[in-house]
């Protein structure tokens, strides 16, 4: 599969965990890595160039931190504008049908925090919904979640491994080694338009 990663961190320069992330996937054949601030600073997403960068890869990964149980302010911009109607939705919009998107996050919470009895409340793809509906109405398979909760405070060999998994996760969709299938969120059902577009 050709992976597309779009990297949203507003302050990537005193990241720990993405920025570690992001060095573990940077380089690898088959994977593109675009890192949304420093292509975007004041948020004048190309629309075009992002809908044709879509369209070349299989796999879209949503990588950023946790912010406000959701993303980090320029993924819902670069959502809101290349996400168009009758383009990946919508009357004729079926553009990115059969395509997969993962989520790949870092929390400041732990993982305990993310339940019904957590502080957080919620579990991880509770909170994740929206992502998971907008891959839905794209006709999209959205797959389980890769997340490290409380990075900044793992010891420096645990967040080691924990990346190292990212990347293993990766290569692993990359070589179809891993079956995305075999990864779909809890509960997700393939949208029609999804199988008529990967047959
Ligand atoms: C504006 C802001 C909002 C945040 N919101 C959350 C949140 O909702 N849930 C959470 O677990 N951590 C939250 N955090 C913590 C970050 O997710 C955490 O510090 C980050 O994932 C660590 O990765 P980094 O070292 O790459 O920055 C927030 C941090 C900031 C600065």
């Amino acid at each position: 599969m050709k992976i597309l990663v779009l990297l949203a961190h507003p302050r990537l320069r005193t990241s720990v965990v993405q920025h570690a992330m992001h060095r573990a996937i940077a380089g690898l054949d088959g994977v593109t890595v675009r890192d949304l601030y420093a292509d975007y600073p004041d948020f004048g997403i190309d629309v075009a160039r992002e809908q044709q960068s879509l369209l070349a890869h299989d796999l879209i990964v949503l990588q950023h931190p946790f912010y406000w149980y959701s993303s980090p302010a320029i993924l819902k911009e670069w959502q809101d504008l290349v996400l168009e109607n009758g383009w990946a939705y919508g009357p004729g919009g079926t553009a990115l049908a059969g395509r997969f998107m993962l989520s790949a996050i870092s929390t400041g919470g732990t993982g305990e925090a993310y339940h019904h009895e957590g502080r957080n409340r919620f579990e991880m793809e509770e909170l994740l919904a929206p992502f998971n509906q907008t891959a839905w109405l794209c006709a999209m398979a959205y797959l389980r979640p890769f997340v490290i909760h409380a990075g900044r405070r793992m010891q420096p060999e645990d967040l080691s491994a924990a990346v190292e998994s990212y990347r293993d996760l990766i290569v692993g969709l990359r070589d179809r080694r891993i079956d995305p299938l075999s990864m779909l969120a809890p509960d997700f059902k393939l949208p029609p338009a999804f199988a008529k577009a990967a047959a």
